[in-house]
């Protein structure tokens, strides 16, 4: 018998259904609610609410736990290959050898971006950061793929869109930190895999040969799986919605990187890194900085800190900081930025505000020390961020579409002037 709610209003009891899900999670079904009591419920910041029902990412915040379809992120983040992630958060499950080849084949054949596009980057300044340059050009993709402007098209044209999507955004994103520098663009590599192709469009010169590191290579794998979902987080939330719509791919892989842009979510990254700069720039003064970062006066936070769903160790996190030590140790580089993150980071531990809050490092606090030993520049920290999260963005986005979900269009409570006569400018 499965569990009913039972809500009193106006000497009236209403009841609705408890659903739970495979991991035991229960909700109370309110979507008849307004039809029932004529009430809606509010819920600034969809703390407490559910916006659908997934089978691809399962978190618990306060057990620090994070599956991709029911494998961990602890073990894929250990065995698997990046793409091998992509293929089990859109697909469902691991490929076979034969299915990621054909996979990372298809993927491979579609690295190429339009040569036209080329005269995009070049009307940018080179001051313009990389996640405005990615943004749009993700969007423009569909001026070049009017194909893909009907999501529901045919399963093999959303296939397509989906492959050219995966393909193309680490060239889009390597071209916009090229164009930034004004140096020449490199393009893709077909022997290269996924994250040595793009290091090499990164870092290689066309004047002398380049070759990846197997170590810098290995610790960008390790660092786009643990990006590559996250269940209903802001800019997740934000590629259903704009799909919701039945806009196209292209156009709700945009939205969402436009949404990870924002410091309070995937530009922590950046700004974590920012923080280190500044403290380590004052002096390297932690206590300070830690009691600025209680003092409701002062609008300083300490970023990479907090979650809105881990009320304990973000599991990432923990993954990050000893790959941290384990790429810093094999390149041979002693950053200062990673001594200050830990006296940070056991300072704030050590504090009520803190602890009392349950406010711990996060996914962002550690990445932007391993971006920076592997000589990713701080302004792309957000478009590696986008990178990994790929994958998870366009399962979402597939899982909405072929769920046949409703458009999104929350509700409000009104608080604005009530009906007055309109008066002329005279009169005012
Ligand atoms: C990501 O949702 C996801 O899954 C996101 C993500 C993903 O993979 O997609 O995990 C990626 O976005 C990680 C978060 C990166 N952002 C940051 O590191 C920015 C710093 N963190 C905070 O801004 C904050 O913790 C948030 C935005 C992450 C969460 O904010 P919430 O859930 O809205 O919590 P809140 O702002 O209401 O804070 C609760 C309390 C407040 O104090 P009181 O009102 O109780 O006195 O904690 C305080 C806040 O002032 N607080 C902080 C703090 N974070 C929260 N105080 C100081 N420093 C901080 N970092």
């Amino acid at each position: 018998m499965s569990e009913i709610a039972k809500i009193e209003l106006d000497g009236k009891t209403f009841e609705f259904p408890v659903i739970e899900g495979t991991e035991n999670e229960k909700a109370i079904d309110i979507s008849k609610l307004r039809d029932a009591t004529g009430y809606i419920t509010l819920d600034p910041g969809y703390k407490n609410t559910g916006a659908t029902k997934s089978s691809i990412t399962y978190l618990d915040g306060e057990k620090g736990i994070l599956h991709y379809r029911g494998y961990s992120i602890e073990q894929l983040a250990e065995k698997a290959s990046f793409i091998e992630v992509a293929y089990l958060l859109i697909y469902g499950n691991l490929p076979t050898q034969t299915e990621l080849d054909i996979f990372t084949n298809n993927i491979t054949k579609h690295t190429l971006v339009h040569e036209d596009m080329k005269q995009f980057f070049e009307a940018y300044p080179a001051k313009a950061h990389p996640m405005g340059v990615l943004a749009s050009m993700v969007c423009s993709l569909s001026t070049f793929y009017p194909e893909s402007l009907d999501p529901n098209r045919s399963p093999e044209a959303k296939d397509l869109t989906i492959l050219r999507l995966l393909a193309k955004l680490p060239t889009l994103a390597a071209w916009s930190y090229k164009n930034a520098m004004r140096h020449p663009f490199m393009y893709p590599k077909n022997d290269l895999n996924y994250c040595s192709n793009f290091l090499h469009m990164m870092f290689a010169m066309p004047t002398e040969d380049y070759t990846v590191d197997p170590v810098v290579s290995n610790a960008l794998n390790k660092l786009l799986i643990l990006h590559a979902d996250h269940e209903q987080n802001c800019s997740t939330s934000t590629v259903r919605i704009v799909g919701s719509s039945q806009a196209n791919l292209y156009a709700s892989i945009s939205a969402g990187i436009s949404a990870l842009w924002g410091p309070l979510h995937g530009g922590a990254n950046q700004a974590v890194i920012e923080m280190l700069e500044q403290i380590h720039a004052d002096g390297g003064d932690v206590d300070k900085w830690v009691t600025k970062a209680k003092d409701k006066e002062d609008p300083f936070r300490l970023m990479g800190f907090g979650h809105r769903v881990y009320k304990n160790f973000d599991p990432r996190a923990t993954i990050i900081k000893k790959a941290c030590d384990d790429v810093l140790e094999k390149m041979g580089i002693n950053d200062p930025m990673l001594e200050i993150a830990k006296k940070l980071e056991k300072v704030a531990l050590e504090d009520e505000y803190f602890k009392s809050r349950n406010l711990y490092p996060n996914v962002d606090f550690y990445s932007g020390i391993i971006y920076r030993a592997l000589g990713i520049p701080t302004e792309m920290f957000t478009v590696m961020f986008a990178i990994g999260r790929l994958p998870g963005w366009i399962a979402q986005w597939k899982e909405m579409t072929e769920n046949n979900e409703p458009i999104g269009r929350p509700r409000q409570i009104y608080t604005g002037a009530t009906p007055r006569e309109y008066v002329s400018i005279e009169k005012r």
